[in-house]
């Protein structure tokens, strides 16, 4: 088979690696990639949300499976454009990456098929959603209705904080026409996972739990990024946590889709925060998460390939009736080093070094964000500098979560860059439960 990956994150490194394992694939290509990438796939340099470059190459490498990792292509109908040129491609149509793409859209489905989710309130209008504010109080969590790139939640401790959320995000359109509407809904509490299954809407297969650390600093201080790290599987998720939330939520919201008419083929993840009351949801996405991927994909044992290419087809019954998918039993940390500055402002084109020490130990593998290939114009050798705030994830795995910590940091040690920084206690909160 020939594949073609869309994305140039740490997510769509460990899919093109993932994939390079299949005894299916023949050839893949990724669309940009990075700097790690292209030592398992060809680069090819088309952005992510150029869809006519992407479909025209498609078509004239005679691509046999497109697998889309960000959600902006999603939502702009790259999955509809293949379709009319019957072109196979693994992900969910423009009208089911609303779940992801419009906030109100999601929490109405929630509402309307009970699926438990933070009580909410939708406004367009300043005026009111600042009356409401005060009416309810504080804490409570303001949420931009469109694409944010993750950012567009604001959790305000304070009534002042809520109402200045509101006059950023509706007046001063800090995520531009994605503030138009927003969500003012209750501030939940409890431990936080991720769920992601595959699904193609008749059936589901749930891939391992995990846990993102989104905040910049360890202890989960500072600003929110893009995530910081992540471990599989997450033990606040016990097996009959994980059913009940697979019965609660994800059957019901892809029962959901189909009842609205949607069909919806792809990846399904829920941000779940577990409260007192149980199981509720934070946030769908419509793609693999970030950094979730990373530290899911190395306990797979299963042919990733062959099940996303069973999805597309709606054929996805015939992988389970063979055993569905295999697990690694040991632990998975993934901890992203990220470029001085970020999530702020930071440099590029900071040479790595390290990554040769890595790439020969056990049960380690550096999966790469923003980075990129280089070549020493005095010694014509090859060099990765960054090129990105999230530069790599590096992840590893061990027989307990303590284990897979130790392997991993030890790894993070050997790599340096000029002004590299990380979190030290990604996994820690798996040790105390
Ligand atoms: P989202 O992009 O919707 O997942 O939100 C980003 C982060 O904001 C989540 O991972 C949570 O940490 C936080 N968050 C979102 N909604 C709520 C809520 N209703 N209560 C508390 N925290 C929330
Ligand atoms: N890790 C959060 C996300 O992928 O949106």
């Amino acid at each position: 088979m020939r594949v073609l990956v869309i994305g140039s994150g740490g997510r769509e490194h460990a899919l093109v690696w993932k994939i390079a394992q299949s005894k299916l694939a023949d050839k893949i290509f990724c669309a940009p990639g990075n700097g790690g990438i292209s030592k398992q796939a060809e680069c090819i340099d088309i952005e992510t949300e150029d869809i006519p470059a992407l479909l025209e190459f498609a078509k004239r490498e005679k691509i046999d499976l497109t697998v889309v990792g960000p959600e902006a292509p999603l939502s702009a109908g790259i999955v509809d454009e293949f379709n009319n040129y019957k072109l196979r491609i693994f992900g969910p149509n423009k009208k089911a990456a609303q779940l992801e793409a419009s906030k109100v859209f999601a929490k109405e489905l929630m509402a309307k098929y009970n699926i438990p989710s933070a009580d909410f309130k939708i406004f367009d209008n300043v005026n009111e959603a600042k009356k409401y504010i005060e009416l309810k109080g504080a804490p409570c969590v303001v949420k931009a209705d469109g694409l944010a790139q993750g950012k567009g939640v604001i959790v305000a401790r304070t009534i002042d904080e809520a109402k200045q959320a509101v006059k950023l995000i509706m007046e001063e359109k800090i995520f531009g026409d994605s503030g138009n509407r927003i969500i003012i809904e209750d501030c939940l509490e409890g431990e936080e996972a991720s769920i992601i299954v595959l699904t193609d809407s008749k059936d589901v297969i749930p891939l391992a739990s995990s846990q993102d650390h989104k905040r910049v600093f360890d202890g989960d201080k500072g600003g929110n990024t893009g995530g910081m790290g992540a471990y599989s599987p997450a033990p606040v998720v016990t097996s009959e946590l994980f059913k009940e939330i697979l019965e609660k939520i994800i059957y019901r919201t892809i029962d959901g889709l189909v009842k609205e008419g949607m069909n919806y083929k792809g990846v399904l993840y829920a941000g779940i925060m577990i409260t007192k009351e149980g199981p509720k949801v934070l946030e769908f996405n419509v793609r693999f998460g970030d950094p979730e991927t990373q530290a899911i994909l190395p306990r797979l044992k299963s042919d990733l390939l062959e099940a996303m290419l069973a999805a597309s087809n709606e054929k996805l019954g015939k992988v389970i009736k063979t055993g569905g998918m295999d697990w690694d039993n040991r632990a998975c940390v993934s901890v992203v080093c990220a470029s001085g500055g970020y999530p702020g402002n930071y440099e590029k084109g900071k040479e790595i070094s390290g990554l040769e020490d890595v790439a020969k130990m056990r049960d380690v593998v550096v999966f790469h964000a923003g980075t990129k290939e280089l070549t020493n114009p005095r010694t014509q050798e090859p060099k990765i500098v960054t090129n990105g705030g999230r530069v790599l994830g590096v992840t590893g795995l061990g027989n307990t979560i303590s284990e897979a910590i130790k392997n991993t940091y030890r790894a993070v040690e050997k790599i340096h860059f000029a002004g590299m920084h990380y979190r030290k206690d990604i996994g820690q909160k798996a040790i105390k439960i």
